[in-house]
């Protein structure tokens, strides 16, 4: 949500920041904009839209300086204008900042900087905070490290969330970087330094980084940077390697990251096993989870948070680990557990899901939980994010950089590690080493079976056009292919805008019904054998009330094509995995239908990738 870029080094800045927000853009897409400093003084440029318009003018006014910032915003504060995209400059001019998140007590900080002499331009919060650095700025002694004190000293002032990169007129080789529970990192290149609220905008420039931490504030230059907290320790900054490449961060052949990221299912379903079975193949191992088989077999209970994609993972985790572990589990939306002050068991653990790490609701409980004195564990994608590095322990789905602001292969891989760990978590209870040996061989057999479901993208193409000009859909499915529907309904609304709903689909008969008739096709998921009759009754029933059908059914049930308006056959597998399989038709019907409505797949309108505000 919101992204941000930094370079302070020989080259031009500009190119650098124009890529860098060109990748960042699945952040953000309401307005860009750059800004750099030279001894002549500031360059900015900001537009309303998309990174593009940007860079066209950009490009025209060819902007020079070897030390700048730039922005992609999703607006909070304030209605997307040019007036209100970052930077934002303050009144005197002498600063620029770019900034992701809120602040919140901006108002009396505003009417604090009005009754001295400060003017303000725009809506923003940022402006807010812009103003109270100059306004320390002027008051500070120290004047070796004026620029970087103005910045922590304002930020003492402030609650809220933060992550910020700062220009000073007068210091044109320097930025300062801060961060509040709003990613940022630092790249060290050589003879140059970058910052980004994600690693994708400067992962083609260096791969060695350092993550700020929360109250930490950084100073940077070219061959140089040091780290002081707000209480003005000083930092020893641990540089690590990012295990990305530049390639996973591009398009490649595909003509959205969507569709790319669909067909990487096979290959990230791989890598979240890669090495995490045991010597004898008959469970799961997990390096990071910190706890002994001891301490997990006193777990009366789990307690899954989660927002978005990753909260419906949670309900398929549910599934998979109340069947195979005999652990009760709870699912709760993060925003919800946070404010819900809930009855929690003692000997209750709390797993968070998130494929960015740097949800904020999802942190917010991660943090609730902790404080709480919960044992607190995650599955995340993003290593080194905030709650990657926050749990005491967690699983890494190693699924690459999800670009697409739908997520796709983040929620089968997230889905596949569950699994496991109900592998896991069985093996150390009551599952046998046989069927602990039939779950291994069938996750190994998982990205074979979701490959030969991908070779179908043409059929499911040719199915999606003739469903695309629809208001309405519903999807439907049984036990551990309900939280699909939902999936199946999330994605279709987020990318096409077609209005659709996921529910039970024995409760269909409890509500959406009544909303059946020949304008609204249904979508079944019904691949599993043990129920597939009670799904053929629910299918008659929107049949009888004349709404188009569409069939997920497994190998084998072939016949079925009589009964329903369009079939997808899919590999019969364990039953603990045919959730994910049952999620490639879904996400590929969501994205042919978006593709022929025209829409803007990898930049759904008013979503954003990773959601750093509540
Ligand atoms: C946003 C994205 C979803 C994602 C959700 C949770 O809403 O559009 O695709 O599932 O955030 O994100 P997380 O990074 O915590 O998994």
């Amino acid at each position: 949500m919101c992204g941000i870029i930094g370079y302070v080094g020989d080259r031009g800045a500009v190119q650098i920041l124009l890529e860098g927000l060109t990748r960042l853009e699945y952040r953000g897409y309401d307005s860009a904009g750059i800004a750099t400093v030279m001894n002549t003084g500031f360059q900015v440029v900001r537009r309303v839209g998309r990174v593009s318009n940007l860079a066209h003018t950009v490009n025209e006014l060819h902007l020079g300086g070897h030390t700048g910032i730039g922005h992609t915003r999703w607006a909070t504060h304030g209605a997307v204008s040019e007036k209100n995209a970052h930077p934002q400059q303050s009144t005197h001019g002498l600063f620029n900042i770019v900034h992701n998140g809120v602040i919140e007590n901006y108002i009396p900080i505003k009417s604090f900087l009005l009754k001295h002499g400060f003017k303000f331009s725009s809506d923003t919060d940022t402006e807010v905070l812009c103003n109270l650095i100059e306004y320390h700025y002027n008051k500070e002694k120290d004047r070796e490290n004026r620029f970087v004190k103005s910045v922590q000293k304002a930020l003492f002032h402030v609650r809220g969330t933060y992550g910020l990169a700062v220009l000073c007129k007068e210091c044109p080789e320097e930025l300062v970087v801060a961060r509040k529970s709003s990613p940022l990192l630092i790249g060290i290149g050589d003879n140059e330094i970058f910052v980004a609220s994600d690693a994708s905008a400067i992962v083609q420039h260096t791969r060695s980084v350092v993550y700020l931490n929360d109250g930490e504030v950084a100073h940077l230059t070219k061959d140089d940077f040091s780290i002081i907290t707000l209480g003005n320790d000083n930092v020893h900054a641990v540089t690590c390697e990012l295990d990305w490449q530049v390639e996973d961060t591009d398009k490649g052949p595909y003509e959205h990251f969507m569709l790319k990221e669909i067909f990487e299912q096979p290959v990230a379903l791989e890598n979240a096993m890669r090495g995490r079975f045991s010597d004898d193949y008959s469970t799961a191992r997990f390096g990071g989870l910190r706890m002994s088989a001891h301490e997990l077999r006193q777990v009366d209970r789990i307690l899954l948070c989660a927002c978005g994609s990753a909260w419906i993972a949670c309900l398929e985790a549910e599934y998979l680990i109340e069947r195979y572990a005999r652990i009760p589990v709870e699912v709760e939306y993060s925003s919800e557990f946070r404010y819900r002050n809930a009855p929690l068991d003692k000997n209750t653990l709390v797993f968070i899901i998130s494929q960015s790490g740097e949800t904020i609701d999802s942190l917010a409980a991660l943090q609730e939980a902790k404080r709480k004195g919960f044992r607190t564990l995650a599955i995340t994608n993003v290593i080194g994010s905030s709650i990657a590095r926050e749990s005491e322990g967690g699983i890494y789905q190693h699924s690459g950089p999800e670009i697409g602001v739908a997520s796709t292969k983040s929620f089968t891989a997230q889905i596949c590690v569950a699994a496991m760990l109900a592998l896991y978590f069985g093996r150390i209870r009551d599952m046998s080493f046989d069927d602990g040996i039939r779950f291994v061989e069938a996750l190994r057999m998982l990205p074979d079976a979701v490959k030969k479901t991908l070779s179908q993208s043409d059929n499911i193409k040719k199915i999606a056009e003739k469903y695309a000009e629809y208001t309405d859909m519903l999807f439907l499915g049984r036990q551990s292919l309900f939280p699909i529907a939902l999936e199946g309904a999330l994605k279709l609304k987020e990318i096409s805008y077609i209005h659709s709903e996921g529910y039970p689909a024995a409760e269909m008969k409890h509500g959406p019904i009544a909303l059946i008739s020949e304008k609204c096709p249904c979508m079944f998921l019904a691949t599993q054998e043990h129920i597939l009759q009670k799904n053929i009754s629910n299918i008659q029933e929107v049949r009888s009330r004349h709404a188009p059908v569409i069939a997920v059914v497994a190998d084998g049930h072939e016949s079925m094509r009589d009964m329903v308006d369009d079939l997808i056959v899919v590999p019969d597998v364990h039953p603990a995995l045919q959730p994910i399989i049952a999620t490639i038709p879904v996400q590929l019907l969501a994205y042919y239908i978006a593709k022929s409505r025209g829409c803007d797949i990898d930049k759904p309108r008013n979503l954003a990738k990773s959601v750093t505000v509540e």
